[in-house]
């Protein structure tokens, strides 16, 4: 089977919609055909302070969601990144072949610094995404399925693999991003016109994958829409309203158009009855298998650890090859 590589960040307590319907419910399609490896890049969230207590402690409750929400530890390789050091390894070397002016181009970490500014940003997070790149390359990885966030990200890599083997010979496959049009973007519901982020400062506006039935309901109800009180998908004038149906529409497996259809002449709140319905019967199940799995914090750190010897011995052989291409002695 071809390989494909993902991830996540384990940057809050919980994952959000925009996590699992952009990625996770791609994961769980693709996890059949592929050779599928999924990371909680700790490495990654580091790039920002982290508590370490709660780190850890976010560590374990993303890899739960991930197993709760249908990712299969024995069938996949579900582990967590900083439990393989060949991620660190390999971003050193392909960070000597990343230009500083095309780093400097990353829009998320232009994102990330506006309200702050460089002074506050750590070089780690200017080189995230060439850790990223060392993420996917490292496992030989033929798709990358992510959010529309990450394009750029993943076209980087892409960049990297072939500088690097037309550098120093083939090395590396180059990886195909895989973002599905309908979903690739999930909206703040209080604020429509951005991305739901982890980050976001409005925190009704944020669909955690682990909040409760009834705080769901209540934030789908909250939603913000529009005034002109029909229903129908047209993100640019309506982009509340059309989130809306995304959400429902992916989630209850009717077509929008079929959605359009049947609230022709119907009310926001019936609309909001139908989405809060279909969140909570997706959510709900999830959130309880997770919490169960985050129970015995032992067994899921043994189930990680036993997927990250599986990876390990993927990636150390990359790195070997990485290794001997670039001219290091061999260690005999
Ligand atoms: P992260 O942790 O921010 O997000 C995880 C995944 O969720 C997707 N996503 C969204 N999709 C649709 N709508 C949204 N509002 C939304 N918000 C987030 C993201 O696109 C992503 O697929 N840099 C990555 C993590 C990473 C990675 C990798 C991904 C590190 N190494 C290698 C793929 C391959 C990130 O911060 O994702």
């Amino acid at each position: 089977k071809p390989r494909l590589f993902s991830g996540m960040q384990p940057s809050a307590d919980s994952l959000h919609a925009g996590n699992y319907i952009g990625a996770l419910l791609q994961w769980k399609q693709l996890q059949r055909d592929y050779d599928a490896v999924f990371s909680v890049v700790d490495l990654h969230a580091i790039t920002v302070p982290q508590d370490p207590a709660t780190l850890r402690e976010k560590t374990r409750r993303t890899a739960a969601q991930y197993i709760a929400a249908g990712i299969d530890p024995s069938a996949s390789t579900l582990y967590v990144q900083s439990q393989v050091p060949a991620h660190a390894q390999l971003a050193w070397v392909l960070n000597t072949i990343t230009g500083y002016g095309e780093a400097s181009r990353m829009t998320q970490f232009k994102d990330k610094t506006a309200k702050q500014g460089l002074e506050a940003a750590s070089v780690g997070l200017f080189t995230y995404p060439v850790l990223q790149a060392a993420d996917i390359l490292l496992y030989d990885a033929e798709i990358v399925p992510v959010g529309e966030d990450q394009r750029q990200h993943i076209e980087l890599t892409r960049d990297l693999a072939q500088r690097f083997n037309s550098r120093f010979g083939e090395t590396f496959v180059v990886p195909e991003v895989s973002i599905l049009k309908e979903t690739a973007k999930v909206y703040d519901l209080q604020n429509p016109g951005s991305k739901m982020s982890k980050s976001g400062d409005t925190e009704n506006g944020i669909l955690w994958l682990l909040d409760e039935p009834n705080r769901l309901v209540k934030k789908i109800k909250s939603a913000v829409t529009d005034n002109d009180g029909s229903i129908r998908y047209d993100p640019a004038e309506k982009p509340g309203v059309s989130n809306l149906l995304t959400l429902l529409s992916v989630l209850g497996g009717s077509t929008i158009p079929a959605l359009e259809a049947e609230f022709a002449g119907r009310g926001y709140g019936d609309l909001k009855g139908a989405v809060a319905d279909a969140v909570v019967a997706e959510f709900a199940p999830v959130r309880e298998r997770a919490l169960e799995l985050l129970a015995d914090p032992a067994e899921l750190d043994r189930v990680l650890t036993g997927n990250a010897e599986r990876a390990d011995a993927i990636a150390e052989a990359t790195l070997r090859r990485v290794y001997d291409a670039v001219g290091f002695l061999p260690r005999r």
